[in-house]
């Protein structure tokens, strides 16, 4: 045993000591001036839908309509109710303590900020969700969201959305919150405090996430199960992990392509992870700037990524993920990923146990940079010897050097709203409303559904009927809230989906 791990060790030192002697005598490097290369094109073509705009900003069709004031004392969602397309909700400065709905298309939910005070929608730690929305061209704007348990602003399948220059604070699980959307903006917010994304893109297309501020929360920006996502210009820091790429495995849309994550800070995301226990980010290491996992076609250019102490860059397979379970319907290797210019400062002091682990098998000493692991083809790197690297073995050297020919994978045009086909109506109220208390196999706010496929086995009408006015049966668990709101059919759908589920 002994001997084995001296020789072993002489191995080390000698390969290293040869690398050493090389590198004294090596001749200059190839330095790649990114300006002068090749510009990236590919990705989304925008042609064969309809042409990028050339600023990223309006994606909600504009159409003329009233103004309702609302004003403190009175009902943001009754205006809403009253509204009609077009309509814009003006919120005055002041507190409201309410869950807002929006299932209509063309709403404007525009607070008025005065002498720097907002309207604020205060969930008082007992509400759930501030705004969701299933309308499409929603905007969302200039709000104060704090306190909620749930969601700050999460959206349904609504397409052409804005969700702009919010403030928001400890609002549970997520901040913002666009699922199953086409063409949106999420931009000039801040947010913090959030215990699983603050801002999380999920099974999304052509959106663009630009100049927000996110901290104090486990994931910083997460595109996941989505395609033809910008992230660049945020300032993403004090998270557990900055900005992730994620194919998550279970979900019906099983892809992650096409994002280019630039020009952002991503700094000292170090913060110890307070997910909750079994979900997906609960596996980030903390001291992560950028994780990707799974995801194809990934462009990281131009950011600066300092101080996180475990990786500046990760790059993983599900397989080498903590709490992934396996889903034979996603592939599950990183591809083709591009690692353009970045400035990288002091990363990867203070790493994971596997990390240096894989350091010492591969020889490399310094802190981590940039660490891949586990499977994945055709991706490249340009200017490698600025980093120290480890698991980089099968990067190329990059062809394109910059992403400057794309400026927005935004639509010129509005798309016209989702259809949500009968069979979907179940799986995105799942989706949308229970997963954020519910999981499959673990206690989150509520039980397991695998207990509540238990209780309601051949029963989806029993289930239904609990759902739109449950009563308190458990001891140890919060109250659930009603979700009458949904409708019998969807409630039905949902029930029937529940029962189906099988991971
Ligand atoms: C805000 C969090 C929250 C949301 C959203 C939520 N639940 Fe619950 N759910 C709970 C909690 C908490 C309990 C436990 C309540 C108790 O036992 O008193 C619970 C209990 C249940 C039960 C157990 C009923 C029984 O007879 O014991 C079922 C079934 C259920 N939820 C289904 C759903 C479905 C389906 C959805 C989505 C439409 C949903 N829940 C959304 C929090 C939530």
């Amino acid at each position: 045993m002994k001997k084995g791990l001296i020789a072993l060790l002489l191995l080390a030192i000698g390969t290293a000591g040869g690398w050493f002697l090389k590198d004294q005598v090596s001749q200059e490097v190839v330095i790649v001036d990114a300006k002068q290369g090749k510009s990236f094109t590919g990705g989304f073509d925008a042609s064969k839908e309809s042409p990028a705009q050339a600023v990223a900003g309006q994606v909600a069709q504009r159409i003329d309509g009233k103004t309702i004031a609302v004003k403190p004392g009175q009902s943001i969602q009754e205006a809403v109710i009253k509204a009609q397309a077009g309509d814009t909700i003006q919120i005055w400065p002041g507190e409201y303590s309410e869950t807002v709905y929006i299932d209509k298309d063309h709403i404007r939910l525009i607070g008025v900020i005065e002498a720097g005070q907002r309207a604020t929608l205060d969930g008082k730690k007992t509400l759930n969700d501030a705004i969701l929305y299933s309308g499409n061209n929603v905007v969302v704007e200039n709000l104060y969201i704090k306190d909620y348990k749930g969601n700050a602003i999460m959206g349904q399948a609504g397409n052409n959305f804005e969700i702009r220059n919010n403030v928001i604070k400890d609002t549970g699980v997520y901040g913002v919150f666009p699922q199953l959307g086409q063409n949106g903006v999420v931009e000039h917010n801040v947010i913090s405090g959030i215990e699983d994304a603050a801002i999380y893109i999920g099974m999304s297309d052509n959106v663009h996430v630009a100049h927000n501020d996110v901290f104090d929360s486990v994931a910083g920006i997460e595109i996941e199960n989505s395609r033809h996502a910008i992230v660049e210009n945020n300032y993403v820091h004090n998270n557990t992990g900055g900005i992730l790429a994620f194919i998550t495995p279970g979900l019906p849309i099983k892809t992650t392509y096409d994002v280019i994550i630039r020009n952002n800070f991503i700094d000292n995301n170090n913060t110890a992870n307070f997910g909750a226990p079994g979900s997906t980010v609960s596996g980030i290491p903390a001291g992560t700037g950028i994780l990707v996992m799974a995801a194809d076609d990934v462009i990281i250019e131009d950011n600066i990524i300092s101080n996180n102490k475990t990786a500046g860059i990760l790059i993983t397979d599900h397989e080498n993920a903590e709490n992934i379970t396996f889903d034979p319907g996603a592939e599950p290797n990183p591809d083709r990923q591009v690692i353009l210019n970045n400035l990288m400062l002091n990363n990867g002091y203070d790493t994971i146990a596997p990390v240096k682990a894989l350091m010492a098998a591969s020889l490399k000493s310094g802190n981590p940079d940039i660490v891949a692991v586990g499977g994945g083809e055709g991706s490249c790197i340009i200017n490698r010897h600025r980093y120290v690297a480890v698991g980089l073995g099968d990067f190329g050297d990059c062809e394109i050097t910059n992403t400057d020919g794309v400026a927005t994978y935004l639509l010129d045009k509005p798309v016209p709203p989702r259809e949500i086909l009968e069979s979907e109506r179940g799986m995105i109220a799942y989706l949308g409303v229970c997963t954020g208390c519910h999981s499959y196999t673990g206690r989150l706010i509520g039980p397991p559904i695998q207990t509540i496929q238990a209780l309601y086995i051949d029963n989806p009408q029993g289930l239904a009927a609990y759902l739109a006015e449950p009563i308190k049966k458990r001891e140890d668990y919060p109250e659930m809230p009603p979700q009458a709101y949904l409708g019998e059919e969807t409630l039905l759908a949902v029930s029937k989906y529940v029962l189906g589920l099988e991971n």
